[in-house]
């Protein structure tokens, strides 16, 4: 249930530990402050107290538990999760909000197509652009679109919390590898299981793997006089470019193409169908 519970919300023991104890002490207060709030207005002598009895600590619960979250370092958790109850019985009919992060390293092409694809939607919108490289041209889009942008850092990324934390932050439900040159640690596919998808420039499992990224796969296919290449959009796990394959689209490979024609020709199959399988991938998600 614990280790649930940890999937769920997203947190570490340590958190979940204070947000349980959290829920406990916010209870509790509740519960006393609602009992002296009666008996102070002398209200618990009617014969309706149980009834006013459950309408005060409805409302006085937010306030106890977001105030108990405040020494217990989770007031982010409990600003987060009351304002999705209130939300609940506020939208019950609105549709979920999809906001997805684009991870990427490099110039940002394909993060351009899926930032003009859902610059309108109503239901997906790119939240947040995550890059390893300073300077790296993605930047200067997510600036040009007004999206904010993090870059991270190796250590913190490996050996750290994979930046889960600034994820929830911006209540990031999807993520979206788009030319993303580090491996995925395992903290943050756990975060987001089934929930991050990558776009590889070549028909795996051929030419994927370690070190088999930009013109490197390009010259690979060239090399082995391959007569077709194309792309893979696929579910990211804990391995280089082998989750399940979602979609593959094929080019032909001709006997002048460089690995720059290449890249060319599947730079086009990316930009017109990783938007596309975006949604309907997010179309199909049931996001919590
Ligand atoms: C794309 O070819 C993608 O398949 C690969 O890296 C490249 C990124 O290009 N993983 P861009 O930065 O989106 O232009």
């Amino acid at each position: 249930m614990f280790q649930k519970l940890k999937q769920r919300w997203k947190v570490n023991g340590l958190n979940l530990a204070l947000i349980i104890t959290t829920f406990a002490l916010g209870g509790s207060l509740c519960g006393y402050a609602g009992r002296k709030l009666l008996t102070l207005t002398g209200l618990e002598k009617g014969a309706l107290w149980v009834v006013l009895y459950i309408i005060l600590i409805t409302l006085l619960w937010p306030l106890c538990v977001l105030l108990i979250s405040i020494p217990l370092g989770q007031f982010g958790f409990f600003k987060r999760y009351i304002a999705k109850i209130f939300s609940r019985f506020s939208n019950k009919k609105k549709a979920p909000v999809h906001n997805v992060a684009i991870f990427a390293s490099g110039a940002g092409s394909n993060a351009q197509q899926i930032i003009n694809r859902f610059s309108k939607h109503p239901t997906i919108k790119v939240a947040l652009i995550v890059c390893n490289k300073p300077g790296a041209g993605v930047l200067n889009i997510a600036k040009k679109h007004g999206i904010p942008a993090t870059i991270i850092e190796k250590d913190a990324f490996f050996k750290g919390e994979a930046y889960v934390g600034t994820l929830q932050q911006h209540n990031i439900n999807f993520i979206v590898l788009a030319g993303f040159l580090w491996k995925v640690p395992t903290a943050l596919i756990k975060a987001y299981s089934q929930k991050i998808i990558n776009i590889h420039p070549a028909l795996l499992p051929a030419y994927g793997g370690k070190g088999m990224y930009g013109h490197f796969v390009h010259e690979a296919v060239i090399a082995n006089k391959e007569t077709q290449s194309g792309i893979t959009i696929h579910y990211v796990d804990e391995l280089y470019d082998h989750g399940a394959v979602i979609k593959q689209v094929t080019c032909p490979v001709s006997e002048t193409d460089t690995a720059a024609t290449l890249a060319a020709k599947i730079h086009l199959l990316e930009h017109e169908h990783f938007p596309q399988v975006i949604e309907q991938v997010l179309q199909k998600q049931n996001i919590r």
